[in-house]
């Protein structure tokens, strides 16, 4: 279906976009909706019952490969950041996935949540880089309400007996009113590695986190719940993660945003990158292993507390 005609109100739709990407609509009764691209399982927005979009995506982004997207939630695997031999953030943001039609059960879903699986394979192309053999399934779950579930189980499927190590990130970009007035709980007293200081290694101080200037942090075996709360528009995103026990905060700051060619000079304000991570101590699966990486996301409108 052309992005152009009138959608039905299904709970689940695909869209051609303008590249001619694909992109799957899930929709929950009371109006919340979540857009995923095949391009990179990336979901590139997340509304609530109201219509307002609480992801960050780029002005200046332009939905085409093989350039990763800008925005929303890219998918970082096999490799976070540049830690490691691949592309910064490994290959799977800038891959295209497939509709997983017969995905192994997960706990059974309850009422009022829409859901979509995707998968992705290694290719031959992909095993030379990364000569590792596996099946990535991510289920994209909306709802009840406008929680939003993003669940990866990765599967080492290689038949030459020898494990497999990644690290991994839901790189999570929410939007801001104004960064200035956005507060981070859940992560004070934590060691972090930080990446604007060669990646060594500090202690956050007691206070929630606010900013001032650019963030490139790993905190390290954080609690599973952390609060990104926005002072100005009076609203807190909840952050739950499972089998992911970092979190990285990422904001480029103005110097690093017009660097960035996908990235408007300002846009730094609107933005806040917190991501569920497993970077410290890498993931092993040997072959025929499964993990299983899960993050929440819920927003509520006040301004609450980890
Ligand atoms: C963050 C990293 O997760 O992603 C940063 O910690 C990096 O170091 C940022 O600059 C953006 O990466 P990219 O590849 O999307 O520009």
């Amino acid at each position: 279906m052309n992005e152009m005609s009138t959608p039905e109100r299904r709970p689940v739709e695909v869209v051609k976009t303008v590249n001619g990407l694909e992109k799957v609509v899930l929709r929950e009764i009371h109006g919340c909706s979540v857009e995923v691209y095949l391009y990179g399982a990336h979901v590139t927005s997340w509304k609530n019952e109201h219509g307002e979009e609480l992801l960050f995506i780029s002005s200046k982004e332009i939905f085409k490969p093989p350039k990763p997207i800008r925005g929303g939630i890219p998918i970082c695997f096999p490799q976070f950041s540049s830690l490691g031999p691949l592309e910064l953030h490994g290959f799977a943001r800038n891959r295209l996935w497939t509709f997983d039609d017969d995905p192994p059960p997960l706990p059974p879903d309850i009422a009022n949540k829409v859901f979509t699986d995707l998968i992705l394979r290694s290719t031959k192309d992909d095993l030379k880089i990364w000569p590792h053999s596996f099946e990535y399934r991510l289920r994209i779950t909306l709802g009840p309400g406008e929680d939003l579930m993003l669940t990866s189980r990765v599967r080492n499927t290689g038949t030459d007996g020898k494990p497999f190590t990644f690290t991994f990130a839901y790189h999570t970009y929410f939007s801001v009113s104004d960064i200035s007035e956005v507060r981070v709980e859940g992560l004070e007293t934590l060691d972090y590695l930080d990446n604007c200081q060669k990646m060594e290694r500090f202690t956050e101080q007691g206070d929630s986190l606010t900013f001032e200037s650019e963030v490139d942090k790993i905190y390290l075996s954080t609690p599973t719940k952390i609060a990104v709360m926005d002072h100005e528009k009076k609203q807190t995103f909840v952050i739950r993660k499972d089998g992911l026990p970092d979190a990285v905060v990422w904001n480029p700051w103005d110097k690093k945003a017009k660097a960035m060619a996908d990235f408007g000079d300002d846009e730094y304000k609107h933005m806040l990158c917190v991501e569920a991570a497993a970077v410290e101590k890498p993931i092993t699966l040997k072959p025929g292993e499964e993990w299983r990486g899960r993050q929440q996301l819920s927003v509520v409108n006040k301004l609450l507390d980890a």
